[in-house]
């Protein structure tokens, strides 16, 4: 059998936090075993929201340097950013003359949008089209995702359907791999872990920051001495992440006995927390100490995935009768 071809995206909207790493980070990193795997940072989709240059250059290389520290392998899989290849947003064109508008409409980034009352911008209307095209013009089978994702690689599907349907042959159709214990990762408020809520922990907090955040999760307000519910406690959900499993089994027992207050849990998360990045967080510092190493990766990372979308694009061009 031929390996797959897997391929993921994250944004560089700021630093990446314990639901990018448990939903799509380490999922991705355990398919670089697995296959041909293509991993980017999306700056072109961060440009929907990141209009300062010096932010989106580091946050760029803050994503890369953390993908890097927790375990990708750029023998293994190929790390680029996707503006380096910039065939993507001539991809996305072709897309989008195939794309209904109502398909879009559907999208939630969107509809959530302006549910709130905002003007969305033609970016993040067409966002899906453009993910769509990263995906389709690396042949990719399969994209590792957390679960906000999913309908995205269903817009994708769809168009490589209907693409192929017209103009023959011309896609991969892809699908989306989601991890169901940690499809969505919640975040300090209860609600899901998410930059736009501000309720994320950061992969590589430093420990004064880590310990306050972790301590300001919301409780209800038992008393210490009454049970209390593990399933839905969002300190139970996170160190389920990242404590092992009979740990995780006497703090599940300590909540339903009573007796122990929610500041005891949360500091027990902290040290779990702190101790399950601890190779990481030094990996990270001699990473950054030699910005040349990353420059190097991304530039051959650029190389490879180039090697792989230019005859996608003449592919695709000739199909449609474009050159
Ligand atoms: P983004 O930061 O939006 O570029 O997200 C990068 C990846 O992280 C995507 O695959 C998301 O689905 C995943 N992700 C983001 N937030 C969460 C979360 N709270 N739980 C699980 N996965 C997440
Ligand atoms: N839209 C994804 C997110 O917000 C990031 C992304 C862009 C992506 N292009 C992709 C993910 C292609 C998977 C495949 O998380």
């Amino acid at each position: 059998m031929v390996a797959p071809r897997i391929l993921s995206g994250i944004k560089p909207t700021g630093r990446p936090h314990l639901g990018n790493y448990f939903g799509m980070m380490r999922p991705g990193i355990e398919w670089q075993d697995r296959g041909e795997a293509f991993y980017f940072i999306a700056d072109y989709h961060a440009l929907t929201t990141v209009h300062d240059p010096v932010a989106m250059r580091e946050h760029t290389r803050s994503v890369a340097l953390d993908f890097l520290a927790c375990g990708l392998d750029p023998q293994k899989a190929v790390l680029f950013r996707q503006s380096d290849v910039p065939e993507v947003t001539e991809l996305a064109w072709l897309l989008t003359c195939l794309t209904p508008m109502p398909m879009l409409e559907n999208c939630h980034a969107y509809k959530d949008h302006v549910a709130k009352g905002k003007v969305p911008s033609h970016g993040l209307f067409a966002y899906p089209v453009l993910m769509a095209a990263d995906i389709l013009l690396y042949n990719s089978n399969i994209v590792p995702v957390g679960r906000d994702q999913k309908q995205h690689v269903e817009v994708t599907r769809d168009l490589a359907e209907k693409a192929n349907r017209i103009f023959g042959p011309v896609f991969t159709v892809p699908e989306a791999s989601i991890v169901s214990e940690v499809a969505t990762v919640i975040g300090l408020d209860g609600q899901k872990m998410s930059k736009s809520y501000n309720n994320t922990i950061a992969l590589f907090e430093e420990e004064k920051v880590l310990r306050k955040k972790v301590m300001s999760i919301t409780t209800d307000s038992a008393p210490m001495e009454a049970p209390k519910d593990p399933t839905t406690s969002s300190i139970v959900a996170l160190f389920r992440l990242c404590a092992e499993p009979a740990a995780v089994a006497t703090m599940e027992d300590q909540f339903r006995a009573g007796g122990l207050g929610y500041g005891e849990f949360k500091k027990r998360l902290f040290e779990a927390l702190w101790e399950r990045f601890a190779t990481f967080r030094t990996r990270r510092a001699e990473l950054a100490a030699d910005p040349a190493y990353l420059d190097n990766v991304l530039a051959e990372g650029a190389a490879r995935a180039r090697a792989v979308a230019l005859p996608t694009m003449d592919r695709v061009r000739k199909a449609m009768g474009l050159r």
